[in-house]
């Protein structure tokens, strides 16, 4: 058998227990403090408000039609997306719907609009927001709290740099807007230690991808999920350290036929 046929050591990630042992003890469990829900806002950044992602007009209110339509796209008119369509994408991937206001449920911290093992949502929504109407160029990050951005960076070429670090996928410059997930993979180590929690993070992205897909068809606008990317560059690009939080899962929005 090839060496990649046989990549036990690696493969044994997918299955989440390792030797029929389940996670170790846990930091939860050593009472460590559970690590916040969301990044916080520095002093001095700028804060957007966003419009109620209730009251975008959707194309498409079926669900069965939305489903069906779901397609990976990859060509898109140079027509800028509204702030309300914004709006609406962040809420369907990341919108809160709950936060734990009891001592019992802290650890919950948050209930979201996806799933997530543990409710433990480790990930931070960016948006590369190259022409979105209402909002000046840049890169912000999805304050689901508080239904708002931050601007986190303006960096010049915004389209160039992002199919750079697309390796070359110049569809993902070229769109309006570009999401971003990164992943804060301690808020789920937190609970699940290792090796559980690469699986629980990855089968968590999944949902967000799938939610964005069906969002984006019942607004008419076209999307692909993107997993090929250059590490190193998208997290410069997006100002992440690259070991506590990195880039993980993204996808351009856009305007299709
Ligand atoms: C985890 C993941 C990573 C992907 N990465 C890319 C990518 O980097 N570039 C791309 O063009 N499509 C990417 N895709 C889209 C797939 O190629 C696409 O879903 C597949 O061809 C099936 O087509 P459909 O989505 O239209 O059904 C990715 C999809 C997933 C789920």
């Amino acid at each position: 058998m090839s060496e990649n046929r046989n990549a036990d050591s690696h493969l044994s990630y997918l299955k989440g227990y390792i030797d029929g042992q389940s996670y170790p003890m846990s930091d939860q469990a050593r009472g460590v403090p559970v690590p916040a829900y969301e990044k916080s806002v520095q002093e001095g950044q700028t804060i957007v408000r966003l419009p109620d992602p209730f009251l975008v007009k959707l194309t498409e209110p079926d669900v069965l039609r939305c489903l069906d339509n779901r397609v990976s796209s990859r060509v898109f008119k140079d027509s800028a997306l509204t702030l309300d369509e914004l709006s609406f994408l962040l809420w369907a991937t990341q919108g809160i719907k709950k936060a734990a206001d009891d001592e019992r449920h802290q650890h919950h911290s948050v209930k979201r609009i996806v799933p997530s093992a543990g409710s433990r949502h480790p990930f931070e929504t960016y948006v590369a927001a190259g022409n979105v109407e209402g909002l000046a160029y840049g890169i912000y990050r999805y304050l689901a709290s508080v239904n708002s951005l931050v601007l986190e960076n303006e960096p010049e070429d915004l389209a160039v740099k992002i199919t750079e670090g697309a390796i070359g996928q110049r569809f993902c410059g070229a769109a309006p807007a570009f999401f971003l997930w990164s992943v804060i993979p301690y808020r789920t180590i937190w609970r699940y230690g290792l090796p559980f929690s690469i699986k629980a993070i990855t089968l968590d992205c999944g949902h967000i991808g799938q939610n964005l897909h069906v969002a984006c068809a019942a607004l008419g606008l076209g999307t692909c999920m993107i997993g090929a990317y250059n590490q190193q560059y998208m997290d410069a690009l997006f100002c992440l350290d690259g070991k506590e939080e990195f880039a993980f899962y993204m996808a351009p929005v856009g305007r299709i036929d």
